[in-house]
């Protein structure tokens, strides 16, 4: 039936994340419980749910609470008969010319599709099922990020613009590639639209360059700048279960999937990414 009390939310680190207990995904959602989360998402950048049964139409479904669900520029991974649905699925990966799998989003923090020109506002994520131990994602506050800057570092980053690319993406295919081929330009410090705050927005490998910049300066100006700022303290590192669904800010986080497991022993998450604002 409709979910009627009003969702308790628990903090589950001191800085990001928050549990969302009360809400069944499943069901149909009140207007003021759809305002409700998207104000908690906007407040806590992640938000997790447990026991979730979701078929693929009533997971579109409560990825709309967020927003639209918008195309995924991986081709090969659209569910065929709800392809705004990514399936990611360890045992069906791809691999590497060189024979190792290609597992999503595990080559480095980064936040989705940073190469629109309206980058998904949030990514949903839901596990079916999951390796005995490891395939953890793990999620960073980048308002928090930009927050313990010094000031001077805070201005300067405050001029800078990432010009960002599929084009160099291993997993794309060349269609894809084509398809998306005018790359967007973003600042590298960007306002949320819901409360005004600042957040470090990049994907260290789509983002081809630094406007400005060459190249391998800024590759390593924005790893650099990773390894500055992603410390514990703004982390939280989700173990899944099958039924937990993940919402996740990509105004204000980047995430990192670990590829700590066997793909063999099978790990099964369907992704939803809902559209965003241009970024500002
Ligand atoms: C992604 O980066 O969107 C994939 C996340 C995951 O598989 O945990």
């Amino acid at each position: 039936g409709t979910s009627t009390a009003t969702p308790a939310l628990t903090p589950l680190t001191g800085t990001i994340g928050a549990l969302v207990e009360g809400v069944d995904l499943s069901s149909p959602i009140k207007r003021q419980t759809e305002q409700f989360l998207n104000d908690a998402l906007a407040a806590h950048v992640v938000l997790l749910f447990r026991n979730q049964t979701l078929r693929p139409d009533r997971l579109l479904k409560a990825a709309s609470i967020f927003g639209p669900p918008m195309e995924q520029h991986y081709s090969q991974y659209r569910m065929p008969e709800f392809p705004t649905i990514g399936v990611l699925s360890s045992r069906d990966a791809e691999l590497r010319p060189d024979g190792r799998p290609i597992l999503l989003g595990t080559e480095s923090w980064h936040t989705d599709h940073t190469n629109h020109a309206r980058p998904p506002k949030a990514t949903i994520l839901y596990a079916l099922s999951v390796p005995p131990r490891g395939g953890d994602t793990s999620f960073a506050n980048m308002r928090e990020a930009y927050a313990r800057l010094p000031d001077d570092q805070k201005s300067s980053l405050g001029y800078l613009r990432t010009v960002n690319t599929l084009d160099t993406h291993v997993p794309a295919r060349n269609a894809d590639r084509k398809k998306y081929a005018t790359p967007a330009i973003h600042p590298l410090v960007r306002t949320h639209p819901d409360n005004g705050t600042k957040a470090l927005y990049f994907h260290p490998t789509k983002a081809k360059r630094i406007d400005g910049l060459p190249t391998t300066d800024s590759r390593e100006f924005l790893e650099r700048l990773l390894d500055q700022v992603i410390e514990p303290e703004i982390v939280y590192r989700h173990n899944w279960q099958p039924g937990d669904v993940i919402i996740c800010d990509n105004r204000a986080a980047l995430h990192q999937a670990h590829a700590d497991y066997d793909p063999a022993e099978g790990r099964l998450l369907h992704r939803v990414i809902v559209e965003g604002d241009v970024p500002i």
